[in-house]
């Protein structure tokens, strides 16, 4: 049986499994595309932390691959796309079809099962440029060079597909924080979820006999601490907070004040319907139709706030990256970015890092400050 739910990321009633229940807070990520410089160290961090056991060898819960080319498995997202059939927005209106109620004949939704060599490669395709005809050295599309770095963990969707796949009833989504998690008491290993996640973000373990995924560290979230991704990311791309639904976004929250109120930060292919709670802020030098395929119609405004000068913006993009524990709130005055948890001021950081010319010779201690490699 499946039940109406609203999905506000696509400004539309679908179908889902289950009716509509949402977390009382919900956990979810900004990722800012623009400055991730595809290290691994968030990669490393979660699979040393989580998945370094018998049978967990090939799965990375955190994965970052280049765009266009790059993906963990291979064409995760390109082979289901192709099966979900034309999307059409009306304006930010989503009327096409979601993968809910678009399964083959007694399937639940629309999925696909990667082979066992797809997962093999995790970043095929790495720092693969497209072509320019005129000046490049290849031969391809008719658009200016362009890749970007994608990270990608699992969403913690309002509306899970791993979720509504499983017969056994095995996924569940936390009620105090919106986690998705699979029991592994529960789970049988029928697979549904691999095939049921658009996102391919449950990975079955062949030595247990059981799927597993990402868990969103939550031992330290309970703690008010962030995800083992999120506080190593060397290029301080990532920041984790909770989200509220558009019509209780504050101003001062800074999950809000990115998705609803800035709009600065978009959903990784809204259109399969799942509610995603990581969210993108759109690389700014790629191709706007390839974009709006992958993160909907709001990217060319997000864009363009993005490359705006906007001081509270700027100022929280300081705060990505500055303390090991979740920012909960934060305001931008007098040229700092403060952020706070339980109201108490935990980091303070300049919007404008001080610019500082050191004398060439210091008179005091005698000696020439000058760069020797
Ligand atoms: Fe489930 Fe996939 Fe959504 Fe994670 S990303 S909650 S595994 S459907
Ligand atoms: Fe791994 Fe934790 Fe990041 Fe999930 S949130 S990908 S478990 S490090
Ligand atoms: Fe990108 Fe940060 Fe991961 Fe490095 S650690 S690959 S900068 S997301
Ligand atoms: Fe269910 Fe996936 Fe386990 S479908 S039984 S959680 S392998």
């Amino acid at each position: 049986m499946s039940h109406k739910v609203y999905n506000w990321q696509l400004k539309s009633d679908m179908i889902y499994k289950y009716e509509e229940s949402r977390p009382k807070k919900q956990i979810a990520w900004v990722f800012d595309t623009n400055k991730c410089i595809a290290c691994q160290t968030c990669t490393m961090a979660c699979k040393t932390t989580w998945t370094c056991g018998k049978g967990e060898e090939y799965m990375f819960w955190n994965n970052v691959e280049s765009r266009p080319y790059g993906f963990y498995p291979l064409g995760w997202d390109v082979k289901l796309l192709e099966k979900l059939g034309k999307q059409e927005w009306d304006g930010d209106k989503y009327v096409g079809r979601t993968i809910f109620g678009s399964g083959e004949e007694g399937e639940e939704l629309a999925g696909i099962t990667p082979e066992d060599r797809d997962w093999a490669h995790p970043n095929i395709g790495e720092d693969e440029v497209t072509a320019q005809i005129e000046d490049g050295a290849y031969f391809g599309l008719p658009h200016m060079s362009w890749m970007f770095y994608l990270a990608r963990i699992c969403n913690h969707c309002t509306y899970p597909g791993c979720l509504a796949a499983c017969p056994r009833k095995a996924i569940y989504k936390r009620k105090e924080d919106g986690i998705v998690l699979i029991d592994q008491e529960r789970c049988r290993g029928y697979r549904k979820c691999v095939k049921g996640c658009p996102y391919k973000k449950a990975m079955f373990n062949l030595m247990t006999g059981r799927s597993e995924k990402c868990i969103a560290c939550y031992p330290a979230l309970e703690k008010g601490i962030k995800t083992r991704c999120v506080e190593n990311c060397i290029g301080k791309i990532r920041i984790v907070s909770w989200l509220s639904t558009p019509d209780k976004a504050r101003e001062d929250a800074p999950l809000d004040y990115l998705v609803h109120i800035k709009k600065v930060a978009l959903p990784l292919y809204p259109q399969f319907g799942t509610e995603p709670n990581v969210y993108y802020i759109p690389p700014i030098h790629v191709d706007a139709k390839y974009l709006k395929q992958m993160f909907g119609p709001g990217v060319e405004d997000a864009i363009k706030t993005y490359r705006g000068n906007d001081e509270t913006l700027v100022g929280l993009i300081k705060l990505f990256g500055s303390t090991d524990r979740i920012i909960e709130t934060f305001k931008v005055e007098n040229g700092n970015a403060i952020g706070f948890s339980n109201g108490e001021e935990i980091v303070r950081v300049p919007v404008k890092e001080p610019v500082i010319i050191r004398e060439f010779h210091d008179e005091k201690l005698d000696v020439y400050r000058h760069s020797v490699t």
